[in-house]
């Protein structure tokens, strides 16, 4: 499937709107549509629901160590400037980047990839961040050296697609986009988090930060929701909610953006058992996306390498998907389950933790003081039947909300071909999405605006309306209704036509298979109901 007819499809039917589109759009901001906004709050709602609502806290699931609690928060988005100091965000969350002093354009450093190439006496690292790469530095390198395309013999190819990170001297690098060479500073660090004031005055005394994960939320409310509820360990706190990053270069539609939401959950339990619990986290998360129609040969789960975890970490494993802006065979993360062993807990009691530290101990300053300075609070645990008190560990699986619904949009994406409504086959797009993620569960249509036909099929669309969500359509041939649905992806239409008048049976027609059938009015509501469901 290319990228761009899902773009397309998604601007053309109401998923997804760039953001300030009359204004030009502003970068790594996006817009869901009616359509949009309903698919992506089914997929938070199928996620809250698997995660906190429908979990039996009786019985422990298939692979779990034993039976646990699940509870909800809701956390502010600016929260204390000290928590990020002591989550490591402040120093930490970072990307290294370059600016080019021609066209004022930044890049990551890592994202630049390019090629040595020389001619006329003259060896320079052209470079791109654009998808095609190598036709891209070819085109660049020929202009460079005003070589036209007949003349590319002359140019020597030095090496095969570099990063920049390997490139010493970028005195010798032709930046993207730039017309002169030489233009990129020196790398430095850029921290991602964006800034705001609360408060009348700005200054550094007042700056706080748009929260960039979820789930520091949820450690500084841990002893709050222990004292609050009765939840023992094991148990998790699940959440949903925006955060934002400032990505240097967001790209791949929803897939990094500035702005975005995340469904988080830390898990605590006891530092002995924390090792099995990562692990069922990881099974079970992976089993959620297959589950909603994501297809197996699509999906991933990837371990991280020793090299790549923190010390602190035992283990983190990412759900990564076949996302079709990928080149073939590459996957994207749709979902990281990391073990943060008791980390977090630990830095917001006593002061931020040196994650370089073996043990982990608290990070000192210049003046041998704690860096940051902890709460303070006791958030240890107290085991009712041993007495003792120890420092719970978290395992977090941590979703994207935008990621998962782009991963179902691009899954969805068909083009196949059905009967028109002479039976002469077309070609359609269909969008195959999962039921319960569908925006719309039914559409209702009277064949024709006469015979008393609307009326009988308004009547079923009030009914539909009131159990799920249903659209009404009386306009065009009925094959193009139809056709529009599939491109909502709407599982079941339903048609009113002259036979209805006889005998009270409506058609439907199942999105996918295209097979149509008979259901009894009566019926209708309730078996597309528990359809979708
Ligand atoms: N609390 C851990 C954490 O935030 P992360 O891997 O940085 O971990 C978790 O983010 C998930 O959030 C990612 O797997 C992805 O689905 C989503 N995410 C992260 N950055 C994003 C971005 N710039 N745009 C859209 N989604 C993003």
């Amino acid at each position: 499937m290319e990228m761009e007819k899902l773009v397309s499809l998604c601007k053309r039917r109401g998923f997804l709107f760039q953001s300030s589109e009359i204004y030009g759009g502003l970068n790594g901001f996006w817009d869901y549509g009616p359509l949009g906004v309903e698919l992506k709050r089914n997929v938070k709602e199928a996620w809250w629901r698997d995660m906190v609502t429908t979990h039996d806290e009786l019985t422990a699931p298939i692979g779990a160590p034993s039976p646990f609690e699940m509870v909800g928060l809701d956390t502010a988005i600016i929260m204390h400037p000290q928590i990020w100091k002591c989550s490591g965000h402040y120093d930490l969350f970072s990307d290294m980047m370059v600016d080019c002093r021609e066209t004022k354009h930044r890049y990551r450093y890592d994202q630049i990839l390019g090629r040595w190439a020389e001619a006329k006496g003259r060896r320079v690292f052209v470079t791109t961040v654009a998808e095609d790469e190598l036709a891209e530095i070819t085109r660049r390198a020929l202009k460079l050296f005003h070589l036209r395309s007949k003349n590319a013999d002359q140019l020597q190819w030095q090496s095969d697609l570099t990063s920049l990170e390997k490139v010493d001297d970028l005195s010798q690098v032709l930046a993207p986009a730039a017309k002169e060479i030489g233009t990129l500073t020196e790398p430095r660090e850029f921290n991602l988090m964006l800034e705001t004031y609360p408060g009348p005055v700005k200054d550094e005394k007042n700056r706080a930060f748009l929260r960039p994960e979820t789930a520091q939320g949820i450690f500084v409310n841990y002893k709050n929701v222990l004292d609050s509820t009765r939840v023992k360990i094991p148990f998790g706190i699940a959440q949903i909610g925006k955060s934002f990053r400032n990505e240097i270069t967001p790209r791949n539609f929803t897939f990094r953006s500035r702005e975005f939401e995340q469904m988080e959950v830390e898990f605590f339990c006891h530092p002995d058992t924390s090792r099995q619990w990562y692990e069922y986290w990881r099974d079970r998360r992976m089993k959620w996306y297959t589950d909603l129609g994501l297809s197996s040969a699509r999906l991933q789960l990837r371990d991280h390498d020793p090299d790549e975890l923190s010390h602190y970490s035992t283990g983190t494993a990412d759900v990564e998907y076949a996302f079709p802006f990928l080149p073939e065979g590459e996957f994207g993360e749709l979902e990281g389950i990391a073990h943060r062993g008791d980390f977090d807990l630990r830095s917001h009691m006593e002061g931020k933790l040196d994650p370089n530290s073996s043990p982990l101990t608290v990070e000192l300053g210049d003046d041998g003081k704690p860096k940051y300075r902890g709460s303070g609070k006791d958030l240890t645990y107290r085991d009712e039947q041993t007495g003792r008190r120890f420092l719970p560990h978290a395992i977090e699986p941590s979703s994207g909300a935008d990621r998962a619904t782009l991963a179902f949009l691009c899954e969805a994406y068909r083009e196949d071909s059905a009967p028109d409504e002479k039976g002469k086959m077309q070609t359609r797009t269909v969008m195959r999405l999962h039921p319960r993620l569908a925006p719309i569960k039914a559409a209702v249509f009277p064949l024709v605006k006469k015979d008393g036909m609307p009326e009988v099929a308004r009547d079923i669309y009030r009914a539909m309306k009131g159990r799920f969500a249903a659209f009404y359509d009386e306009k065009g041939a009925v094959g193009r209704r139809y056709r529009r649905q599939d491109e909502a992806g709407t599982p079941f239409c339903v048609t009113v036509d002259g036979q209805t008048l006889t005998d009270q049976t409506v058609t439907v027609r199942d999105r996918d298979s295209l097979e149509q059938w008979r259901v009894k009015i009566d019926d209708v509501v309730e078996e597309i109901e528990k359809k979708v469901s």
